[in-house]
């Protein structure tokens, strides 16, 4: 069984795919992991995370860069979104996402275009949203949480911003694939929106 869970920066769908993993028995691949360890590899490098050269270059990156704490960080969450806006690096992160998706019993993958690229073709298929006000709270709470200093307003123009550059790019742009079931966060709490998720879930396996 292979669960779809899409959707943008802050929404929930982490949090959502981890419990839905956890409820079904299943592996749980955050797929935004690999485009942060290629940003965060351009960035240490002192490269441009929008240069095609180096972005490819840094999609090489060893396995152990995805349990690095500064994966979590704004700016390789930054350096992420303008990776992923090349074909070339999208390309090279596809198989690894594939044979995730293809292990015996299935998987639970969260990302961007999961449902739409990586595996249209998954049993079950979720599209987490909340309003941008909604996330850039939760996001500057949970900065705030770990210690940073970081205005309200700083968060939210980086999460719009990074909302326009994903749904605006030409490859594999953030939407809703045509069979997702909806799931808006923006008025529920974790424990209502995973109960939700899981409804979601059920209706289509
Ligand atoms: O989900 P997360 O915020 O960690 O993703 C970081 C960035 O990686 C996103 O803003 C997006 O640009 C990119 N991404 C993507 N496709 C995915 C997962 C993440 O383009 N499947």
């Amino acid at each position: 069984m292979i669960i779809a869970v899409d959707g943008p920066a802050a929404s929930g769908k982490g949090t959502i795919a981890r419990a839905l993993a956890a409820h079904y028995g299943l592996p749980c691949l955050d797929t935004g992991l690999l485009y942060r360890a290629v940003g965060l590899q351009v960035l240490r490098a002192g490269g441009d995370p929008e240069k095609e050269a180096d972005a490819l270059a840094a999609c090489a990156f060893d396995d152990a860069l995805l349990d690095d704490r500064e994966l979590k960080t704004e700016a390789a969450g930054a350096a992420a979104s303008k990776v992923s806006a090349i074909p070339a690096v999208r390309a090279a992160l596809i198989d690894r996402q594939r044979a995730f998706a293809a292990r015996p019993g299935g998987a639970v993958l969260d990302g961007r275009d999961i449902g739409t690229v990586i595996a249209p073709h998954a049993d079950a298929k979720l599209y987490v949203k909340a309003t941008p006000t909604v996330r850039a709270r939760r996001r500057h709470d949970e900065l705030v949480g770990l210690g940073h200093e970081i205005s309200f307003d700083k968060v939210l123009a980086d999460i719009r911003a990074r909302d326009l550059r994903d749904t605006t790019r030409a490859t594999a742009p953030l939407r809703p694939a045509d069979d997702a079931a909806l799931l808006d966060t923006s008025y529920m709490d974790i424990d209502a929106a995973v109960d939700r998720a899981i409804s979601l879930v059920d209706a289509q396996i």
